[in-house]
């Protein structure tokens, strides 16, 4: 078992080193390693100090996560931190790479911290569903304030070293190997003498307005309860003595373990790590890509452009006229220098950026010997055809061939080359440079290092890249379509706009889904149900009351009016009253008698429509596993992360109340509501969409 800490005397200091990869996770065996190894400490009568230290590429990154859910295992993570923090020799940290959540809080056991200048250090229970269960909400108030340690409990976000430093958390800085310089600082500490420094003996942490801070973090977490939860635990630490707080600490931590919250977000964190393991890509090299072209500098031409220069990549753009390259280059402008704003990028840098990596064109010519080209003109499939037959006379052999299209047909798109191994779907969402998500939607004839370029550069660019199949609107759009149709209905039956957004609100989606829509742009919508229309089944029910608003010219926040009015200088809109009187004309026109829709019920039917049509794009096949629409869902659409995804959620809300919903729903309109013949099989074996995760990460 104690393989996992080794110990190695170095003087009169004894060096514990975690060897525990890839990240030094505190395990089981890690944690009854570092129990052992500190007996071993003490027992040893040369031994004055113990310097802690990490292989590899991190100090700790914190509690094991995948013993979560299972039952926990003695030594506990509190028991080894106050065995490290009562120690009676002199205990150090030296830290690299990133200590978080229990790593910072092994280190908060030590009596003094050393770091690396690159170290990093946070605690990101949160983001789990969980507030720090080792002490920290009791240990970190005591060394920079309460006020302080809440803004890095509840955040979850990394601190660098100089920052760490600044606050106190961090007692030195220093460049070298881990285990030199730590063991050069405890040298000096004990040539110096210094006394040993439990921070749990230090004062508690003045009291600061709990209940309005507690009021304000739960309002911003919109329906997570981790973080509020943490600002209890911070209150513990000022109003109890140690001991008690770290109970309180404990029971919360506990408590919160056993929620959905913490479940979801579990797989959240997995599931985002597992999207791109796809088998068939194990052997695959992916061609290199050094320079990128984009077909079209519009929203998304631009966003991308904009993504690939600030991943060091080399961008030529083609427009169609000189006037509509200017134009590009002033949106590209636009979004680098928003970059500069926020303090991601140097003024120089997108000097650099801007004048040396990016190549405006309208000649296609100019795309000769780029190594990838994205397509981002108009969504019209015979102007997609033109330009990829263009790209296949002018683009070099194996050049991968991209389109950004967000519902047509990849298969017909590739058929206009004589390369179609070449064409994939990079479908990007907007704003493209911000936007995590990247559907790489494979067509029939791609080929699979092409699938494994796409994958590549998604990485380079910092996305979360999700393979889709072909059909239209791949993963997202389609089951867009489906649950925002759902929502159209309730309004023809019954519900108001408003009340719909601000059941999905509450719901824990930033923005419902008719917000969404005045942001977007009502003319989308307008042009798609118009294109729709002449095949539109005679059983499909699409309301007419948003055309309404777009004849008049009102297509959202663009144009200052859309489902609500935006005022200048102002942040969200207020409801248009129009836009009920449009409605109710429509309701009166279709012989419809409103009824009352509750927050539950509208909650409800949403999600039974986009858990509905997820079932579908899995048995499909247009999704590989569940956990891939969970992700599109999440990254692509505002999905609450606390909630896993539609189909985690769907697992712990229980499979068959959610199918008798459906097939209550169903009673009223057969057309729209057919349930997905996987979500009846999954029923009928009682499994879950996760069994089918588990089934195919085997
Ligand atoms: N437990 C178990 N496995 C972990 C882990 C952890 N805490 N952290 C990372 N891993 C695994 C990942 O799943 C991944 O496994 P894979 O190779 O099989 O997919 C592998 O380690 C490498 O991780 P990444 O691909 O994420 O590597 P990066 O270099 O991009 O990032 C990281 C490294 C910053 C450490 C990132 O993995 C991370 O943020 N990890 C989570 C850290 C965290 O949340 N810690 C708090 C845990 S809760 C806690 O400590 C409770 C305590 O208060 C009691
Ligand atoms: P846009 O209208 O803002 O930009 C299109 C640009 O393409 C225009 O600047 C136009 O001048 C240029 N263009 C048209 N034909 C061209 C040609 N033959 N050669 C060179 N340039 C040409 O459109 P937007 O919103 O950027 O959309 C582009 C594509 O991205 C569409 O396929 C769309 O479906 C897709 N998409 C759009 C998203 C969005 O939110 N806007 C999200 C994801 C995908």
């Amino acid at each position: 078992m104690t393989d996992k800490i080794t110990y190695e005397r170095q003087g009169e200091i004894a060096v514990l080193r975690i060897t525990n990869p890839p990240v030094n996770a505190l395990s089981h065996a890690v944690r009854q390693g570092m129990m052992e190894r500190m007996d071993e400490a003490e027992a040893d009568e040369n031994v004055r100090a113990v310097l802690i230290v990490g292989e590899g590429r991190a100090f700790i990154a914190g509690a094991d996560i995948r013993e979560f859910g299972k039952t926990p295992l003695e030594p506990h993570l509190p028991d080894v931190c106050n065995r490290i923090e009562s120690s009676p020799l002199l205990v150090v940290a030296s830290m690299h790479g990133v200590s978080l959540g229990g790593g910072l809080e092994v280190a908060l056991s030590a009596h003094y911290r050393i770091a690396q200048p690159s170290a990093r250090v946070g605690l990101p229970e949160v983001n789990l569903g969980l507030i720090p269960g080792a002490g920290a909400t009791q240990r970190l108030p005591r060394v920079i304030g309460a006020e302080m340690a809440i803004e890095i409990i509840t955040s979850g976000r990394q601190i660098g070293a100089g920052e760490a430093e600044d606050l106190g958390i961090v007692d030195a800085i220093e460049e070298g190997d881990p285990e030199t310089v730590g063991l050069a600082y405890a040298e000096r500490l004990l040539a110096e003498g210094a006394a040993r420094r439990p921070v749990s003996e230090m004062p508690a942490p003045a009291p600061i307005d709990w209940d309005a801070t507690y009021a304000s973090v739960l309002k911003r977490g919109r329906g997570q309860i981790a973080p509020a939860q943490a600002v209890r635990a911070v209150q513990a630490a000022s109003e109890l003595p140690f001991a008690e707080g770290l109970k309180a600490e404990r029971q919360m931590f506990w408590d919160l373990m056993k929620t959905d919250q913490r479940q979801g977000m579990i797989h959240a964190f997995f599931s985002e790590r597992a999207v791109g393991a796809l088998p068939e890509l194990k052997d695959v090299a992916p061609r290199d890509v050094k320079s990128v072209g984009v077909i079209g500098g519009g929203t998304m031409g631009a966003g991308i452009a904009t993504a690939a220069l600030l991943s060091g990549l080399s961008v030529t753009l083609v427009e169609m006229t000189q006037e509509a390259a200017d134009a590009a280059h002033s949106r590209i402008d636009g979004n680098l220098s928003a970059a500069v704003k926020r303090g991601k990028i140097s003024r120089e840098k997108h000097d650099a950026l801007l004048n040396g990596a990016l190549t405006l064109a309208t000649d296609y010519d100019a795309l000769s010997e780029v190594d990838l080209v994205v397509e981002a003109v108009f969504e019209d499939m015979e102007v997609k055809r033109e330009v990829f037959g263009r790209l296949d006379a002018v683009c070099k052999p194996g050049c991968v061939l991209a389109t950004n299209t967000s519902y047509l047909d990849v298969n017909e798109i590739a058929a206009a080359t004589r390369r179609p191994e070449d064409v994939i779907g990079l479908h990007f969402f907007s704003p493209a440079h911000v936007m995590k998500l990247l559907e790489i939607v494979v067509a029939d004839a791609t080929a699979p290092e092409v699938v494994a370029t796409g994958f590549a550069l998604g990485k380079r660019l910092g996305k979360v890249s999700v393979r889709a199949g072909v059909c239209d609107g791949f993963i997202g759009n389609r089951i867009l379509a489906t649950f925002r149709a759902a929502a159209d209905h309730m309004v023809l039956d019954g519900a108001t706009p408003f009340e719909i957004d601000s059941a999905i609100r509450n719901f824990g989606f930033a923005m419902g889904p008719f917000e969404v829509s005045d942001l977007a742009g009502l003319d989308i919508g307008w042009a798609t149900r118009k294109r729709k229309a002449p095949t539109l089944d005679p059983r499909a029910r699409v309301g007419r009351y948003a055309d309404r608003l777009c004849e008049e010219g009102n297509f959202g926040q663009k144009t200052g009016k859309g489902f609500y009015i935006y005022e200048k200088d102002q942040r969200g809109g207020t409801p248009n009253p129009q836009v009920m009187e449009y409605v109710e004309a429509e309701r009166a026109e279709r012989g419809i008698t409103p009824r009352d829709f509750s927050e539950d019920e509208i909650q409800r039917r949403y999600m039974a429509a986009m858990v509905n049509e997820a079932a579908k794009v899995v048995g499909d096949g247009i999704a590989r596993r569940p956990l891939d629409v969970d992700m599109v869902l999440l990254f692509g659409y505002g999905f609450p992360r606390y909630r896993g995804g539609p189909l985690k959620w769907a697992d712990m809300v229980g499979l068959p109340a959610l199918l008798a919903d459906i097939e209550g729903y169903a009673q009223e309109d057969d057309f729209f509501w057919q349930p997905a013949p996987l979500l009846k099989t999954l029923v009928d074996k009682e499994r879950t969409f996760d069994d089918l995760n588990k089934e195919a990460a085997a």
